[in-house]
């Protein structure tokens, strides 16, 4: 049984004013009508999965489910977590729930639930294909193709070969210098953030690597209360449990990571510039949402949640225009919107 797992706990303060604590960049409808979490989910159509099982902080409980109920999908379980502790722990509830509903078969496909992925037969053929290495033992993971020294990234270094490779180093957010060496060496791929592995699998590596951190999921998942759909972890035991990224805590240590490069037109969209990038244009490369009127203008990004934007003679910016805030930037500085947004909630 191939079981996804929609990861729903970041919070994506790179696209402020849009997205906030109270309402992430998974929850937001950024390329189209439906949210990045519900595309997530209609992504799937077409591959044969089981129900899903989602995690997500109890904060948001309430919009995870209306998200998912109104494109159709009926998780399994809803496993709310009383504080975050990244993914590795988030994992490891995922597979601790799906080893008791399915058995020692069960295959997890990990989702991040605020990416883009354009081409979405490409994904699914693209899991399809990395069935038999997980089944196998091995943690697969799809590999995209650098473009850019971006730090904010995991790179893994491929084996030579052909589909599912042999991952032979992989190095979660490496400084500048080393970024740049990756790119420059041509056998090195950008880590999309979706895996795929057997949940027993996962486990056992989870009990060699951080056994205290299995140890912890365990009590939170075994004291934790079912309300209908949710599934609520143990406050106590979760807030115990050491917070850990699965790239840090697993993929970096495994003997068993395996990559297959995929080209299906990923973005994390983690800044307005990516969003840029993925949005449509027009003929002078400005790309707008709502009310927009841009005269001479190249290259901008203008979002607006009611009222009429108008530009001229502008180059390389964006302007977002919500409720509450107005942010207006050079695109090439939207980086700083993350230390801008830490900056008013000091302030606030
Ligand atoms: N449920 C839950 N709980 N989900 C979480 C938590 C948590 O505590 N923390 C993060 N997530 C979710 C996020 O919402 C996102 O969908 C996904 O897990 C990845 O977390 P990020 O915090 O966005 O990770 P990252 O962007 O720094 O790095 C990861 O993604 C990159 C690609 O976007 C890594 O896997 C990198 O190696 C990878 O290159
Ligand atoms: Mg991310």
């Amino acid at each position: 049984k191939l079981v996804p797992v929609l990861l729903s706990g970041g919070s994506g303060t790179r696209l402020w004013p849009l997205s906030r604590e109270a309402y992430p960049k998974q929850f937001l409808a950024l390329t189209g009508a439906h949210s990045l979490l519900q595309e997530t989910w209609l992504r799937l159509a077409g591959l044969d999965v089981a129900p899903a099982l989602a995690v997500a902080n109890e904060e948001h409980r309430f919009m995870v489910a209306e998200q998912l109920r109104e494109v159709g999908c009926t998780p399994a379980a809803l496993l709310l977590e009383p504080v975050g502790r990244n993914t590795a722990p988030a994992i490891a509830v995922a597979a601790l729930e799906a080893l008791r509903q399915h058995g020692g078969d069960a295959l997890l496909l990990v989702l991040p639930t605020d990416h883009v992925v354009a081409d979405a037969a490409g994904f699914r053929a693209a899991v399809r294909s990395a069935v038999p290495a997980a089944q196998a033992g091995k943690l697969v993971t799809f590999g995209v193709l650098p473009q850019t020294p971006e730090t904010g990234y995991g790179y893994i270094k491929a084996a030579p070969g052909e589909g599912v490779r042999a991952v032979a180093r992989f190095v979660e957010k490496p400084d500048a210098a080393r970024a740049a060496e990756y790119l420059a060496a041509g056998d090195h791929y950008w880590n999309s953030g979706m895996f795929l592995f057997g949940a027993q699998r996962y486990l056992d590596e989870l009990a060699r690597q951080q056994p205290a951190m299995l140890a912890a999921c365990r009590a939170a998942l075994d004291a934790g209360r079912r309300d209908s759909d949710f599934l609520r972890l143990d406050a106590a035991a979760f807030q115990a449990c050491p917070a850990d990224s699965i790239d840090y805590a697993v993929m970096e240590k495994t003997a068993d990571a395996a990559v297959l490069p995929v080209d299906i037109g990923w973005s994390d969209v983690g800044s307005w510039s990516a969003l840029w990038q993925v949005a449509e244009r027009d003929a002078q490369g400005n790309a707008r949402r709502g009310d927009v009127l841009a005269l001479d203008c190249r290259d901008t990004y203008a979002w607006s949640d009611k009222r009429l934007i108008a530009l001229v003679g502008l180059d390389d910016v964006v302007v977002v225009d919500t409720d509450d805030a107005v942010l207006v930037a050079r695109k090439e500085r939207v980086q700083e919107v993350k230390a801008l947004a830490q900056r008013l909630k000091q302030d606030a």
